[in-house]
């Protein structure tokens, strides 16, 4: 039996990698799944792709606005994100502000647009895709780590205020994940990186999420840290 039939979910980042994995699982269980990314490709298994650079300034907004065109969501799930690797002698403000267009900025906005209606609606969860790197420091992560640490001072943040309303808000915080995230970094030809075969699976993140969004509304998930056993 679908566990989330009717439900309407975002899920930003899903043309690959642990987007993509959360949006496939999410249409499994019987959600109706708006998945949104800068190429989203076709629409698969009847979910609504939608076209959209979320670093933009406009961007969020733009998204919001198309889904609120479908319904209030019943599950945000903020998983576009970029990632750099680089000591932070070379890391440049430039570096620094694209990080946190896409993974700080385009959240938060994104939600400033859609949870005041699903909290008037008096339900619904809003699930950050952090990173083990949003609470523990690792070289040459320095405008990485910003962002992420800045997603779960602001998700706290988040948790209170809507305590109490319906609106239930949890970081998922995995550890290293196969994804093409780390294609530029080639990671099973350096010795500072673990290599693609310990990793996570993008699956192992989606059941995560997968839990969470399949609770019950009296059941809420702060922080979900998973990683390579
Ligand atoms: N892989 C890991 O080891 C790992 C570990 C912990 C946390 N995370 C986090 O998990 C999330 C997903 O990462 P991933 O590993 O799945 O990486 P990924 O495969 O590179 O996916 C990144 C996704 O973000 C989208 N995206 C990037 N820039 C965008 C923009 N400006 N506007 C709209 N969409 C944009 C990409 O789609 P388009 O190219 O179509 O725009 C893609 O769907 C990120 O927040 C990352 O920080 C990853």
């Amino acid at each position: 039996m679908p566990r989330l039939t009717g439900r309407l979910a975002v899920v930003t980042g899903g043309s690959t990698g642990i987007g993509a994995a959360v949006s496939a699982l999410l249409r499994h269980e019987g959600a109706t799944v708006v998945r949104a990314s800068r190429n989203p490709g076709p629409s698969e298994d009847g979910d609504i792709p939608i076209a959209v650079d979320l670093a933009a300034d406009e961007g969020p907004d733009q998204l919001a606005a198309q889904v609120l065109a479908i319904g209030v969501p019943d599950l945000i799930v903020s998983s576009a994100g970029g990632f750099l690797l680089a000591p932070f002698a070379d890391t440049s403000l430039g570096d620094l502000d694209e990080l946190y267009r896409v993974n700080l900025r385009a959240p938060f906005e994104l939600a400033r647009r859609l949870l005041p209606p699903m909290k008037s609606r008096g339900r619904g969860r809003h699930i950050l895709i952090g990173s083990v790197a949003d609470h523990r420091a690792f070289s040459g992560n320095a405008a990485y780590s910003a962002t992420k640490f800045g997603l779960r001072g602001w998700h706290e943040v988040l948790e209170e205020e809507y305590r109490g309303t319906g609106v239930l808000c949890s970081l998922v915080s995995p550890g290293p994940v196969d994804t093409p995230l780390w294609d530029p970094f080639d990671p099973d030809h350096r010795d500072d990186l673990p290599s693609r075969a310990v990793m996570l699976k993008p699956s192992d993140v989606a059941e995560a999420v997968l839990w969470i969004a399949s609770r019950p509304a009296h059941v809420g998930v702060s922080v979900l840290r998973i990683g390579p056993a």
